[in-house]
């Protein structure tokens, strides 16, 4: 197999490259973030075309064939519910929200695979704070935007769309949680969820909802996709934990696309510094 342009570049001067590229496509001016890990990014080829969009098909290689079809801009996101300020933001809005910043996550699928993905976002609570939660705001729901004619394969997928996820406040206030408009250095993807997503690189990837169209700031926890298909093996927190099994299959070892050997998954997916407080208390053998 021919080496990658990722494989052979010193990690330096690709990750300069790829700002260069960024600031073209209007994503500048990007800053290094504390959170990366330095481990070696998943190459572009593998990120775009081994996904998971079940509104563009099941198989993890229909999402980059199929996905061309879904209108990207014009795009809004209605931000409401339990807020004082609520706004209906255009993407061109969002991407000037806050200052974009490059963060390089280790992401795992509850499926048992994991990549390294250069993300380009800003933290969700830059959003938050700016529609200022009410009191008795105490979990934050989002909602892609579903469209049948857009997504002609989304009827044989299996689960109801549009495609629905949830976060307590504080979990969406944490600073890892990155609202992302980009990857590699560029606008984000059709098939890795355009125009913006969530990224919540502690929780298996089904947690990271893609082209997301409403943020609604409520009291009670939320339905989520996975848990309304099959609530005994999908829960609302859905913490990486290699502890605990899914009810079909471990979860203690995970195949890094790219890599033969497979590698031991690290509880909250090696975050838990960042994130690990937020689950004080909470038996998460009970609340996975
Ligand atoms: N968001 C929507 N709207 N629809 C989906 O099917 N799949 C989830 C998540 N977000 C999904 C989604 C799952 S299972 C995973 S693993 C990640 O997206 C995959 O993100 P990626 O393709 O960018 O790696």
């Amino acid at each position: 197999m021919p080496l990658r342009y990722s494989q052979v570049t010193p990690r330096e001067v690709y990750l300069n490259r790829r700002r260069f590229l960024a600031s073209a496509a209007g994503l500048a001016p990007l800053g290094k973030s504390p959170f990366s890990t330095s481990e070696q990014p998943t190459p572009l080829k593998d990120v775009t075309t081994y996904n998971n969009f079940y509104e563009f098909g099941t198989d993890k290689s229909q999402p980059a064939q199929l996905a061309h079809t879904l209108v990207t801009s014009p795009w809004s996101v209605r931000v409401e519910g339990l807020v004082a300020k609520p706004r209906v933001l255009d993407v061109d809005e969002i991407r000037k929200l806050a200052p974009l910043e490059e963060r390089i996550y280790r992401m795992r699928c509850v499926e048992g695979w994991s990549m390294v993905i250069p993300w380009i976002g800003f933290s969700l609570g830059e959003l938050i704070k700016r529609v200022e939660p009410l009191g008795k705001a105490r979990y934050v729901a989002f909602e892609s935007f579903y469209n049948s004619k857009q997504m002609p394969a989304a009827r044989w997928a299996g689960i109801d769309f549009p495609y629905v996820e949830g976060l307590r406040l504080d979990e969406a206030l944490n600073p890892l949680t990155l609202l992302c408009v980009g990857l590699y250095g560029d606008l984000l993807p059709k098939q890795n969820g355009a125009p913006v997503r969530l990224v919540v690189p502690w929780k298996y990837g089904f947690k990271s909802i893609k082209s997301i169209a409403r943020i609604r700031f409520v009291e009670k926890q939320p339905p989520t996709t996975w848990s309304l298909s099959n609530p005994r093996e999908y829960g609302f927190y859905s913490n990486v934990n290699p502890a605990v099994d899914h009810p079909r299959w471990s979860q203690a070892k995970e195949r890094r696309i790219g890599e033969f050997f497979k590698r031991d998954t690290l509880p909250f997916n090696g975050y838990g510094g960042h994130v690990s407080a937020l689950y004080s208390g909470l038996d998460l053998r009970k609340y996975y």
